[in-house]
């Protein structure tokens, strides 16, 4: 009995060993740090980023350049305080291969610095920081979303071309606000337009009251704001409270409407807003991505789910080329950089700066959709200002 074992496990050893020659060296699992947050105003997007993210791995059988893929979570609290001790728990901890975030645009900012300290390739699957791909720019940093700059630009032109001569512009004090307000600026005052006012509530403070009075009382042409996820609803939903809504325009980028129309209503029908990603793109390869992810996840996705979904792609294109080798940094990269990744937004590609190139449609509330109008810029890319690579 017990050398029939031992023949039968002596076999079984030969025959691994034999399927082992095949390949030159089995890998270990490839460790991808997601950075997001899983708590806060923005838990919502965080959790769409990661779902896209898997559904790629997913469509990929599990391995992403013949590698399967371990995950390990950190939740960032969307705190740039914490953010340079979050992000190195991944990379000098855990020792991660790849870091995926995150979405507030000053918490990106301390991991960029950290990335291209460590020289951990990392993918930011959202936060706009117009700083990430232009002056921290580096050969193993990535976006799979925008710059704060392209959506607002595009919203700035659609504002001046609808007739609009002044505008006021609400947000949260931080980068992500202040650069959407300049894009929105540059774009609306090129158009001659004027924006006369900028006013800014802390974040991730949703107490609007007295701005919106402030508003009313101005009477601008129009207003143009940035804010996301729980801090969209509430002051979407402020405004149209306040009766704004009947008398002044309420522009934005996309975020002020995606992944909330649910819990806005009625109070954002109607509304025009700017981003790279619409409902209703009709294409072959959005339904087959929109199918796929509501039988996985049971949820419609949203912008924030598409550049989940695209961050795997780009890390796919990489890890193909370098035959699973993440440490081969210059292959990697280039391999990037030539791409036309095959998004649900449609084909995009990254060049040097690593950011985008893609089309902002122009979106209209309708029902619980952002309806695609049109598009606003075509292949709009970012400035990459003081990027050197
Ligand atoms: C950002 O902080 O860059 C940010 C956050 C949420 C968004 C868009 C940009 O929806």
């Amino acid at each position: 009995m017990s050398t029939r074992i031992a023949r039968i496990s002596l076999t079984a050893l030969a025959l691994a060993s034999i399927a082992s020659l095949g390949h030159a060296q089995a890998q270990p699992k490839l460790k991808v740090g997601f950075m997001l947050p899983y708590s806060g105003t923005y838990t919502a997007l965080g959790v769409a980023i990661e779902n896209g993210f898997k559904l790629h791995v997913e469509e990929k059988g599990g391995k992403l350049g013949g590698r399967e893929i371990e995950y390990i979570k950190v939740d960032d609290e969307s705190d740039p305080a914490k953010a340079t001790d979050n992000v190195n728990k991944l990379i000098k901890r855990d020792n991660v291969d790849v870091i995926i975030g995150t979405v507030h645009s000053g918490v990106a900012m301390a991991m960029a610095k950290a990335a291209k300290e460590s020289g951990t390739v990392l993918i930011v699957p959202n936060a706009g920081a117009d700083a990430v791909t232009g002056p921290m720019c580096a050969q193993n940093i990535f976006r799979s979303s925008f710059s704060n700059w392209q959506p607002a630009y595009a919203m700035g032109e659609v504002a001046a071309k609808e007739g609009k001569k002044t505008a006021m512009t609400i947000t949260w004090k931080y980068a992500a606000g202040d650069e959407s307000v300049n894009g929105f600026k540059e774009g609306f005052e090129k158009g001659g337009g004027k924006v006369t006012k900028q006013l800014t509530v802390p974040f991730p403070n949703v107490e609007f009251q007295a701005l919106l009075t402030e508003i009313a009382a101005a009477k601008p042409d129009a207003v143009y704001s940035f804010y996301a996820g729980g801090g969209a609803v509430k002051f979407v939903k402020d405004y149209a409270a306040a009766g704004l809504n009947k008398t002044i325009p309420l522009y934005g980028p996309g975020f002020l409407t995606d992944g909330t129309l649910d819990a806005q209503g009625d109070s954002a029908q109607g509304m025009l807003t700017t981003l790279h990603y619409a409902d209703g793109l009709n294409t072959p390869r959005d339904n087959a991505f929109r199918t796929a992810y509501a039988k996985a996840f049971k949820l419609q996705p949203d912008v924030y789910a598409v550049q989940g979904y695209d961050a795997a792609q780009m890390l796919a294109i990489g890890l193909t080329a370098t035959k699973g080798d993440i440490g081969k940094k210059a292959e990697f990269a280039a391999a990037i950089e030539k791409a036309k990744i095959d998004s649900p937004r449609g084909t995009f590609s990254v060049g040097k700066s690593h950011n985008p190139v893609q089309d902002v449609y122009l979106r209209k509330v309708d029902g619980k959709e952002n309806k695609v109008v049109g598009v606003a810029v075509k292949g709009l890319a970012d400035p990459a200002r003081g990027c050197r690579m």
